[in-house]
């Protein structure tokens, strides 16, 4: 057509990359992690011997593991001037916007001492990362209900200690609840890692020029936080609240299938799964078993099952093969727990940070590593003479 280059199909895309960290078979809904499935991992594992798994490879002996637990521990306190941060949003800033900027501000405390080539140092920003995030998410929830931060006690468990950061007050013991606990935990393991998703992607692109770690993981949160990808929890929830009860199913069911109407049905549908995402499967699961221990009757829980039964039986999402995601149920635990919908997604981005850590370290690691350049297909006008003001 007039104005458009050839397109020399020859070339090779560098978007692309190599991975040993995580297997996704979309057609099947096969999910491992270093070949472990995702049902035996949320199932037998911890968030923290994911972690280390994720990490370096293997399932840790437990030496390994108490080792890994009692470093990442020595590294959950943040600067005092960090919690000044804070005090620049307003109170009712979304808790990702803040996520957004005091991550990222963690790069002006450890820029200096990160000097990505060396591995020891890598290390210890890794440790630190996964160490911080909860600390600086809780400090994200205390600042919007007028609460003061708490700092972490390491007598706890990882997900312990940030139960208590988010929920404990100083005037009284926080007793952690070990069915939340372990629930927690569970949805951490299903949140850690996803292979090459948007935002991962971000984060492999963002230290690909050497950008320090600190502020590559800003950029993932910023990428995580959009409704298509991570914010589709805080939305899904947001929209099983507006349904509201059985009976308004299908007229949400008819403006997903309106091509004309842009809206979607959140948690539902899948980039890479073309069958059920196996972390679905096993969420669902987990709400029963939350909302029976808590004594939680949440009617959302029942709208979501009849939403799915009725989705999956209609043509429409069949022929698509749309299927719940990840993020169809996990906003009725977190709810359950006591987190509002704005908290939802800075949930995921602290499990997904052992993700984004794993990957960031593996492309370093790399030695063939290339600054990423994805590559585009021009389609605009051809060469052609400036034209003067006064002649146009
Ligand atoms: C996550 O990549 C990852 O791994 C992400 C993630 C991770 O762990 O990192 O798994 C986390 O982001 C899960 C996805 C959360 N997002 C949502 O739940 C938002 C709702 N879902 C959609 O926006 C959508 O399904 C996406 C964004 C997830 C995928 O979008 P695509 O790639 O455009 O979907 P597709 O190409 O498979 O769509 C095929 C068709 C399209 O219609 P046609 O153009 O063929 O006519 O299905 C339609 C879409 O319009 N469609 C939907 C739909 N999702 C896709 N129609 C109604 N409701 C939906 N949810």
């Amino acid at each position: 057509q007039s104005g458009r280059f050839t397109y020399d199909p020859g070339f090779t895309s560098t978007a692309s990359c190599e991975s040993k960290i995580t297997y996704i078979d979309g057609d099947e809904g096969v999910l491992l992690h270093r070949g472990y499935p995702i049902e035996q991992l949320s199932e037998q594992s911890s968030f923290m011997e994911v972690a280390y798994l994720l990490l370096r490879g293997e399932l840790p002996t437990p030496d390994e593991h108490d080792d890994f637990v009692r470093t990442i521990s020595r590294h959950t306190m943040v600067h005092e001037q960090l919690a000044m941060f804070y005090r620049g949003f307003r109170r009712d800033a979304h808790p990702m916007a803040i996520m957004c900027g005091v991550v990222g501000a963690l790069s002006a405390f450890y820029h200096d001492s990160t000097d990505i080539n060396d591995p020891a140092q890598r290390l210890i920003a890794s440790h630190r990362l996964i160490a911080k995030m909860p600390t600086i998410a809780a400090m994200a929830y205390k600042y919007a209900v007028g609460q003061p931060f708490l700092y972490p006690d390491n007598s706890l468990s990882y997900t312990g200690n940030f139960l208590r950061m988010t929920f404990g007050v100083p005037a009284e013991q926080y007793e952690v609840n070990p069915v939340v606990e372990k629930a927690l935990d569970r949805i951490f393991i299903l949140h850690a890692d996803h292979e090459q998703n948007a935002s991962t992607s971000t984060v492999r692109l963002a230290g690909s020029s050497g950008a320090n770690p600190f502020a590559c993981m800003a950029a993932g949160i910023a990428c995580l936080w959009g409704p298509a990808h991570g914010g589709a929890n805080e939305a899904a929830l947001n929209m099983l609240r507006e349904i509201g009860r059985p009976e308004r199913i299908p007229e949400f069911i008819a403006r997903a299938k309106d091509k004309n109407d842009p809206f979607r049905l959140m948690g539902f549908g899948h980039r890479v799964y073309k069958n059920y995402d196996p972390r679905a499967t096993v969420m669902q699961k987990t709400v029963r078993e939350v909302l029976s221990a808590l004594g939680v009757d949440d009617p959302v829980f029942e709208v979501a099952l009849r939403l799915e039964e009725l989705a999956l039986s209609d043509d429409y999402f069949a022929e698509k093969k749309l299927f719940p995601n990840v993020d169809f149920y996990s906003g009725i635990i977190l709810s359950a727990i006591g987190f509002p919908t704005t908290m939802f997604t800075v949930l995921f981005a602290l499990a997904r940070t052992v993700g984004w850590v794993a990957q960031w370290n593996e492309m370093i690691e790399d030695p063939e590593q290339k600054i990423g350049r994805p590559r585009q297909l021009y389609t605009g006008a051809t060469t052609r003479d400036y034209i003067p003001l006064d002649k146009r």
